[in-house]
């Protein structure tokens, strides 16, 4: 699907006019599929008569089909009447229009239907574990994770550094029979993603993850130096210290716990797209996502942990918000939104399961180093301070979602 800009239509508009006002002959016009905002439908019914069709309207989002030559006037009108750029997006096709609007079917379900009803009365399991985890654990795999010269999708070093995730997973719960870590390779490129999976008595499964990959934004390619320690080392250790602490307590799980680490993030969310997909397709049942992106450089003053409010489910934020004032006491949480699909939880999102992103700032006070070489521990000077409050509340909210 293409988003058309007002240029390239004005361009497209002079075209049309120049050559339609000698046309002798009636043709046939040449059809096609957009999608449009469902408040500028009628008008553009109105405007249009026979040379639109009206084919679906879901959750204020309509498709109609209409004369290819009608674009560049429906591009004007809109721009003049809605203050618009554009106003609509040009499919390729029926099924591509089609797609968008049960995504956005998805999207609405995802975001405002409720999946669980949401408890907090674990205390007596979660607050002895949570005082036992460390920032220094932290610390510790956020600088052996860096220390890797980039964690590409392509390339050595991204297979390397998935294949140091993956050995330092299975250490952890190499004691356990009712624990697997496991590959999920991509076909597209090298870089797999790596899932451990405690069993729990039910189908019923929870999710917390990150993703695994680095890319250095400037340079680019499989050689450039890319730390990501805050983006996204910081989200994997906090993961890791999360397992830990559950290993090291023996805890058992009633529901299937999955911890993810993705590849290929950093261009496209291709890794979790592929997996939420795959997991869609199985049917498998999802209660809640957690995704832990860039949890160790505390930007605003006002703020510790940010619950980004798009492309995430509504109650399930408010649970973790709640759980953070519980177990995570005396830090100060709020909401903004990215504006557009940033992170992992979007590939979830999408595929209609409830997922939370809860994140180390605001964005106009976030981490500005990441994908450049730069994005170093110096930059959270040189502890984990900020990312194991993450790495409370992420605990706390599979114990309680568990039970
Ligand atoms: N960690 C970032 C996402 C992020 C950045 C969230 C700043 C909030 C504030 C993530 O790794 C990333 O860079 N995502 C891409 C989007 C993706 C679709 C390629 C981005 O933001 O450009
Ligand atoms: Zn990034």
């Amino acid at each position: 699907m293409k988003i058309k800009t007002l240029n390239s239509l004005v361009a497209g508009l002079i075209l049309v006019s120049a050559f339609s006002v000698n046309a002798a002959q009636p043709v046939q016009e040449k059809k096609v599929f957009i999608s449009i905002d469902s408040d500028a439908l009628k008008y553009t019914e109105k405007k249009f008569g026979s040379r639109v069709e009206e084919v679906q309207t879901t959750d204020g989002i309509s498709v109609l089909k209409i004369d290819e030559d009608a674009l560049p006037w429906l591009s004007m009108l809109m721009h003049k009447d809605f203050k618009r750029c554009g106003g609509f997006m040009l499919h390729d096709d029926e099924t591509d229009a089609q797609n968008l609007l049960n995504s956005n079917e998805e999207k609405f379900y995802a975001k405002n239907n409720s999946f669980v009803s949401y408890k907090i009365d674990q205390e007596a399991i979660v607050t002895p574990m949570i005082e036992q985890m460390k920032a220094e654990n932290i610390f510790a795999t956020i600088t052996q994770i860096s220390a890797f010269q980039n964690r590409y999708y392509k390339g050595e070093f991204g297979k390397k550094s998935a294949a140091f995730i993956k050995d330092t997973w299975t250490s952890l719960v190499k004691n356990r029979t009712d624990a697997t870590v496991e590959y999920f390779p991509h076909s597209k490129w090298d870089q797999p993603s790596i899932i451990l999976t405690i069993k729990g008595q039910s189908n019923e499964t929870i999710v917390l993850g990150g993703h695994q990959d680095s890319i250095n934004g400037y340079m680019g390619g499989s050689s450039a130096r890319a730390p990501g320690s805050d983006d996204n080392a910081s989200g994997i250790s906090t993961v890791t210290e999360v397992i830990r602490t559950l290993v090291d307590n023996s805890y058992q799980p009633q529901k299937t716990l999955k911890f993810m680490a993705y590849a290929a993030e950093e261009v496209g969310l291709l890794g979790s797209k592929e997996i939420a997909a795959d997991f869609k397709k199985r049917n498998e049942n999802i209660i809640g996502v957690m995704q832990l992106d860039m949890t160790n450089f505390k930007g605003s003053p006002d703020f510790d942990i940010v619950l980004m409010q798009d492309y995430t489910n509504d109650q399930q934020n408010k649970f973790v918000g709640a759980i953070i004032d519980r177990y995570v006491p005396g830090i100060k949480w709020g909401y903004d939104k990215c504006g557009y699909g940033c992170s992992d939880h979007a590939s979830w999102h999408t595929q209609g399961y409830p997922a939370s992103m809860p994140f180390e700032a605001t964005m106009d006070t976030m981490n500005h180093n990441i994908h450049t070489a730069n994005d170093t521990l110096n930059v959270s000077n040189n502890n984990a301070t900020h990312a194991i409050k993450f790495a409370k509340m992420a605990l706390a909210y599979i114990v309680e979602l568990d039970r």
